[in-house]
Order: C-alpha cells, then sequence, then structure tokens
C-alpha cells in the first residue's frame, strides 16, 4: 500500500478511536484495519529510524532530571536531550514502592516501539525478565538487533488488545504513549488486569482527547480489576518539552540534520516530524508549507488531536 494511503487511514483510526466516548471498540473489521494501518506506519517509522530514536513526545521536569543524573552517572553526557527518558523514569518513579522492590520482577511495555526507553529503564532495575511488545514487526526487529539481552532485555511482536501472556505472570506493566491508537481500550485495560500478578502494578502515560478521558474515567470507575490510585497532569511538562525539540539549534533537530537524506525528504521530514512530535498540542500553528505538504498527502492530517497528557498507575486487587 502507499505510505500516503497507509498514513490517510492511520490518521481516520486515530480520529475515530479518540472521537468515541462509548467504551465500545469498533466493530471486529474496523478495528483489524486501524491495526493494519497501525503496524504499517510504524514499520515505515522503524525501517527509517537509527539507534537511539524514541518515538514519543518528551516531558521536563528539573526534579526528574536531577534524580535521573543522581541514579545514572554521566547521563548529563549522552547523547540525548533527556526528554523522553524522563518520561519513562516517571512511569517507575511514581509507583507505591521503589526502584528496589523490583529486583527479580517481571516487566514488560506494552507498545514499545523501538525498545530504546525500556532499555533505559531495564538498567535501572534489577528485574529478572524485561519483555518489550509491539504490533509493529519492523520496530520488533529493530529493538532486537539493537538492543536485546536474553531474558534481561527482550522483544516480542503482538497486540496490546491479545497479550501473550498467562493469568497472573507480570509484577508491573508499562505502557507510554501508546494506548490512544488501540480501537478497544476497555479489553486492554481487562489484558492487563489479566496478566498482572494481585498486588502488581499498571503505570500508563498517554494522550487523551475529552471523549477518551471520559472513556478512562468510566473504565476507572468499572474497576476492571484494577485499583487507580494516582493520576496525574503532565500536560505542560509535555509542553515543555516539545517547546525545547521545535527550538532551532536543539538536540532534536540536530540529530534529524544529522540523517543522511535528500533535500525533498528532508523538507517534508521536518514537517513531518513537528506533526508527529506534539508541534500542534505545544500551541503551533501549522505554517503554510505544512499546510501545503498535508493538502498534497504528505504529511498527515492527524485527526483526534489530544488536549491533555496524563500519567495513571493501578494497583491489581
Ligand atoms: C508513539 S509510539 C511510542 C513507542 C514507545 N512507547 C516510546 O515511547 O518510544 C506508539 C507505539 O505503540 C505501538 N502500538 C500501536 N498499537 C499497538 C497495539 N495494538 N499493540 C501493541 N503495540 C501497539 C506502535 O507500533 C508504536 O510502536
Amino acid at each position: 500500500m502507499a505510505a500516503s494511503k497507509v498514513f490517510t487511514e492511520f490518521s481516520e483510526g486515530l480520529g475515530t478511536i479518540n472521537s468515541s466516548d462509548s467504551g465500545q471498540g469498533p466493530d471486529r473489521a474496523v478495528s483489524d484495519r486501524i491495526k493494519g494501518a497501525t503496524s504499517s506506519s510504524y514499520d515505515m517509522a522503524a525501517t527509517a529510524s537509527s539507534q537511539g530514536d524514541i518515538w514519543n513526545w518528551g516531558m521536563h521536569d528539573d526534579t526528574l532530571l536531577r534524580e535521573i543524573r543522581a541514579l545514572v552517572p554521566g547521563f548529563a553526557d549522552y547523547d540525548t536531550d533527556g526528554y523522553s527518558e524522563q518520561l519513562y523514569f516517571l512511569a517507575l518513579r511514581d509507583l507505591p514502592i521503589g526502584l528496589a522492590e523490583l529486583a527479580g520482577a517481571s516487566v514488560l511495555e506494552v507498545g514499545c516501539g523501538l525498545g530504546e526507553g525500556l532499555n533505559f529503564l531495564s538498567r535501572l532495575i534489577d528485574a529478572e525478565r524485561v519483555t518489550g511488545l509491539d504490533l509493529s514487526p519492523q520496530a520488533i526487529t529493530r529493538a532486537t538487533t539493537r538492543l536485546s539481552r536474553g531474558r534481561r532485555l527482550h522483544f516480542v511482536q503482538g497486540d496490546a488488545e491479545n497479550l501473550p501472556f498467562e493469568d497472573g505472570e507480570l509484577d508491573l506493566v508499562i505502557n507510554i504513549e501508546s494506548s490512544h491508537t488501540y480501537p478497544d481500550f476497555g479489553r486492554f485495560l481487562d489484558e492487563v488486569a489479566r496478566v498482572l500478578k494481585p498486588g502488581g502494578h499498571f503505570s500508563h502515560i498517554d494522550t487523551f482527547t475529552a471523549p477518551r478521558y471520559a472513556q478512562m474515567t468510566r473504565h476507572k470507575e468499572e474497576s476492571r480489576g484494577l485499583a487507580w490510585i494516582h493520576e496525574r497532569d503532565i500536560s505542560e511538562e509535555v509542553r515543555t518539552s516539545i517547546r525545547r525539540r521545535m527550538t532551532a539549534g536543539s538536540h532534536f533537530q540536530r540529530t534529524f540534520a544529522e540523517k543522511r537524506m535528500s533535500p525533498v525528504a528532508r523538507l517534508v521530514g521536518r514537517q513531518v516530524r513537528r506533526t508527529i512530535f506534539g508541534a500542534k498540542f505545544a500551541g503551533f500553528p501549522d505554517t503554510a508549507l505544512t499546510k501545503a505538504l498535508k493538502k498534497a498527502g504528505a504529511v498527515p492530517s492527524l485527526q483526534g488531536l489530544p488536549d491533555s497528557y496524563r500519567h495513571h498507575i493501578a494497583r491489581k486487587g
């Protein structure tokens, strides 16, 4: 399928998923079509990826950054702006248990993308088994080739709504900037509750449209085997990361400038990155060039754009 058709289907899928507050996923055929477009879109992104790429909007909070620097000697010299790592660190840091209590644990990230964020987290804890799962076969191939380390970090292809794990197998499930593309969010939550051990935790970080947040609120009230114990709106911290990344000369701009590509691919790629890395969420309107490229189908016209970004934690009852 042509890239523009894949992106159009993906974008329409995002619109369908994030404009409904019904809590019911779309029917099977629609859901399969959305997942097919999602998988193909991330396959293409994975194929064009470089080692070190993390696929989220990041966040910035001075306290988090200080804590990471204290935990990870030399972090200030890593080749990263640190914003995506802060988002990942938050997923562990606000759990009601300390990092040391995850020694020997089985940890899963659903929607791990290229696995870079999970690789960072896996080095902060002494877990027995760390698994990254993603719908995109190409993302999993890249993650496996670049990062796998036996049971300490391995990757499997799979679907968030049908997790390939036994009941009560896991101590911690994390999910970062991924669930807004799952057609049936309630089914995903049921799967998380099924695979967690009693007392295990779920740390969820994602964007929300108002209807999707209404859906989330209803799912929390229904419980679905999970006791929700924490919620934090991190929209402003995420906007700070995006604004800094969109600034000329930022690490985000420099790493893209270093990629080898034709001038046309660079021109289009810059606008694609503005669009998919949250420029609108941070208050940047589309430029005339972005508008023209969207009209031509070269840049995705994302539907179902979010208005908040939140962290939730639940404990399996
Ligand atoms: C925006 S990326 C975030 C990746 C990673 N968590 C990070 O922060 O870098 C969203 C990821 O979710 C994955 N994804 C989307 N739908 C999925 C599903 N139904 N099951 C598993 N993964 C899915 C995509 O393939 C993609 O890798």
